[in-house]
């Protein structure tokens, strides 16, 4: 189905997650002293410029949406998926927690690859059946009071 308006940047940055979950995949995969430190550095670092920007936005406009529908599974899911995805990295940001790189890059990598599949073929097809109009968004900007 085709996006609507309001969830093509989500999924355009979508595209770009699902790339670098496969890197880390593949970093993952060699065992590569070095590029397990490359990959592990430059999760930490987009998860902070991109991902974690893209979760937040995802939790203060569309999951409340959702769940006011009433789709109190996919909202949970995709809440504990964010949980993992955010203790990961918190993992391998603190070195000493992750004394294991090449598991833990590849359970971030796995997990977000899972993820961003999740959410283009249900939550945000779900999310489009919901509110065509206004998926995801407020109407109208908030006015202060
Ligand atoms: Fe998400
Ligand atoms: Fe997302």
């Amino acid at each position: 189905m085709k996006r609507h308006p309001a969830l093509v940047a989500l999924s355009r940055e979508h595209h770009t997650a699902l790339s670098l979950a496969n890197r880390v995949r593949k970093a993952a995969a060699t065992g590569d002293a070095e590029l397990l430190e490359a990959a592990r550095a430059e999760v930490v670092a987009r998860f902070e410029t991109e991902l974690e920007p893209h979760f937040a936005a995802e939790e203060l406009s569309l999951l409340p949406e959702l769940a006011s529908a009433g789709e109190i599974v996919l909202v949970e899911r995709t809440l504990d998926e964010h949980r993992e995805l955010r203790a990961l990295v918190h993992a391998l940001a603190s070195r000493e927690a992750a004394p294991e790189p090449a598991q833990c890059l590849g359970d971030f990598g796995a997990l977000l690859a899972a993820h961003v599949r999740f959410e283009e073929r249900e939550l945000f097809e779900r999310a489009q059946l919901l509110d065509p109009d206004h998926a995801g968004m407020p109407e109208s900007p908030a006015v202060p009071s």
